[in-house]
């Protein structure tokens, strides 16, 4: 055989090797160590359980009393208190405890770092089991025994394909009973549910349930969406998924800005993930530095019309055309069409009628018999907004709601109204600049030859959608060592015998505080689909923090001038590999962004 050929077939060999997740990135990911925090670590330095005190902080959520009335019996075992580990206790010495795991919600990156958290606690004495495809998998007893191969195999990988997730919402006494015939056959001890608000208000139910049938079995929940929007201040600074969300994001962003610089002539205008929250969008501005990033929280706090909205980025797209800068960059928040005020409005009435008249609507052929029914039962306003906007988007706002009774704001389309209606403003402020430029209030300060030279701009924007792309890659530093340790803390509550907590971590300046956050404390009542309804509060953006307060106090140099920044790709190893989020960084008035500290870092072997 020639040379030539032998090295063909050697290569082709290699690359077969490549397949089911083993890139020569992928397999050295595996390899990397992660931190694990002091308190995980027995006096020779192995990773073990730990045991708990109660704390005397408690949490309670306003509409406490009504929510008590839900969960009596966990919160008269916890009383709502939270507990912090403490490595001067007896570590937990149990065996023969079986335990299962499910994803809930969107995928976030280190759900699988999340599962080898766990089965370090749990040892080779106990159990972990895995539930398929999430909340439906745990209805339909869909469990297998995880193996230490299986963790050795997902250590360090992105994704949650190892289980699967899905968005049941287990709410009808049927589900509850078949979630109780779930953890009696395979005679479960614990139960950890990884998720975001909706899950963790899950797992909260779930966990009064069992303990009103006599069952014993703990329900531990755990932090995850890369929205951002499941934290609790100091006890538990962001959820997990986020950092690495972020950091695709900002690098795709940061991307973006050098093209616009470079092609001078594109608006991007870039729809970010985040449901709710606008915290994505915040953190990615932040990192990159683009000319308008809107905040979904401050439109709503500061009542901004969407013609204000439009108003305010048409200003700055015209304000650097006269400064010879006819691109830019603007972020869009995922939700920001429910914080629009008179667009909220609209929502609530439509969430009101479509609960009221749920099985008509449902029962009528056509969106157009459905428009012709639900149009009459809005107010004057609200139907007036309702008939302007594009046919898909009223077709979203009628259709389309998950399990929990959200609008699926991802597939809102709110880059191309903006774009439709910044596109419509300016031929009519290109057509009548006697009623836009000039001296006065609201009137843009230009010469009649800056005039001249606004009328010739063309204004060529692009729409980007990031969100499905942020989710499953492979988990930041952060990311790797923040879900161990969420792992670790959720496998030794259930050791120690603990139910009805959602298990945090904080302190990612100071080698990992562990604690566990009582769930109903964090419970409040909500109006969903027209009904109350409890649920874990969302974190959203607040305009008192430090990090909306350093956007704001930027954002007027970054729309005039081009200051754009590349935080360039994720570095798994490297200088920028240990940056924490920045949001992070501001409001926990952390020292220092650059490098995070969660203990000493370690190649974890499992047993
Ligand atoms: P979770 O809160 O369940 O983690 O979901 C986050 C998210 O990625 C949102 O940002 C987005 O709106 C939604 O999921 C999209 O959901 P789906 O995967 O069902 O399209």
């Amino acid at each position: 055989m020639s040379f030539p050929e032998q090295s063909a077939q050697g290569l082709a060999a290699n690359l077969a090797m490549t397949q089911g997740k083993h890139s020569l990135f992928e397999d050295a990911a595996r390899e990397l160590p992660i931190g694990v925090p002091g308190v995980f670590l027995d006096e020779e330095g192995h990773i073990r359980p730990v045991s708990f005190r109660e704390t005397e902080t408690c949490f309670t959520c306003q509409d406490h009393e009504l929510v008590e009335t839900h969960f009596p019996l966990t919160i008269a075992k916890h009383h709502n208190a939270i507990l912090e580990a403490d490595s001067a206790l007896p570590r937990p010495q149990i065996t023969g405890k079986r335990v299962a795991v499910l994803f809930s919600g969107g995928p976030a990156a280190g759900g699988h770092n999340v599962l080898a958290g766990i089965k370090a606690a749990l040892g080779h004495e106990n159990t972990l089991l895995g539930v398929r495809k999430g909340p439906k998998g745990l209805i339909n007893g869909d469990v297998f025994d995880i193996r230490k191969e299986d963790i050795e195999n997902i250590f360090n990988t992105g994704g949650f394909n190892f289980l699967g997730t899905d968005r049941t919402k287990i709410q009808t006494p049927d589900q509850f009973a078949r979630v109780k015939a779930t953890v009696l056959n395979n005679r479960l001890d614990g139960l950890v549910i990884v998720g975001g608000d909706d899950s963790n208000t899950n797992a909260a139910f779930i966990a009064e349930y069992l303990e009103r049938e006599g069952i014993s079995c703990s329900v531990i929940g755990i932090p995850k969406t890369i929205d951002g929007d499941m934290a609790a201040g100091r006890h538990l600074p962001i959820s997990f998924g986020y950092d690495t969300a972020t950091k695709i994001f900002s690098e795709m962003v940061g991307n973006l800005t050098q093209d616009a610089a470079s092609a001078v002539k594109y608006w991007h205008f870039v729809k970010l993930m985040g449901r709710t929250a606008s915290k994505i969008t915040l953190e990615v501005a932040l990192q990159t530095k683009p000319a308008v990033a809107l905040i979904s929280e401050e439109i709503a706090e500061k009542d901004i019309s969407l013609d204000e909205i439009v108003d305010r980025i048409v200003r700055v797209i015209v304000e650097r055309r006269l400064r010879g800068l006819n691109h830019g960059v603007v972020l869009v928040p995922e939700g920001l069409v429910e914080f629009i005020p008179e667009m909220r409005r609209l929502i609530g009435e439509l969430n009101r009628v479509l609960a009221e008249y749920e099985q008509d609507i449902k029962d009528l052929p056509t969106l157009k018999n459905k428009q012709e029914f639900i149009y009459p039962q809005l107010s004057p306003a609200s139907a007036q907004l309702m008939a302007s906007l594009p046919e898909e988007i009223q077709e979203m706002l009628i259709l389309d709601r998950d399990d929990h009774g959200n609008v699926k704001v991802s597939q809102i389309e709110t880059e191309k109204l903006l774009i439709e209606k910044i596109r419509y403003r300016i031929s009519e402020m290109k057509r009548h600049t006697d009623r836009y430029f000039g001296h006065g209030p609201g009137r843009i300060d230009a010469t009649p030859e800056e005039v001249e030279k606004f009328k010739s701009i063309s204004f060529s924007p692009l729409s980007h959608f990031l969100g499905y792309e942020g989710r499953s890659g492979k988990p930041t530093a952060f990311d790797a060592t923040f879900t161990f340790a969420l792992g670790m803390t959720a496998g030794s509550l259930v050791l120690a015998g603990k139910t009805g907590y959602m298990a945090a971590v904080s302190g990612f300046d100071k080698g990992g505080k562990v604690l566990a956050l009582p769930l109903s404390g964090l419970i409040a009542c909500e109006v969903r689909k027209g009904k109350e309804t409890f649920v874990i509060q969302k974190s959203l953006v607040s305009t008192s923090l430090p990090s909306f307060q350093f956007y704001a106090a930027h954002r007027d140099q970054w729309a005039r001038e081009d200051l754009f920044s590349s935080p360039g790709p994720i570095q798994h190893w490297g200088p920028a590999s240990r940056q924490l989020p920045l949001t992070v960084a501001l409001d926990q008035g952390y020292a220092d962004y650059r490098s995070f500290d969660l203990g000493e870092e370690q190649r974890v072997r499992f047993e």
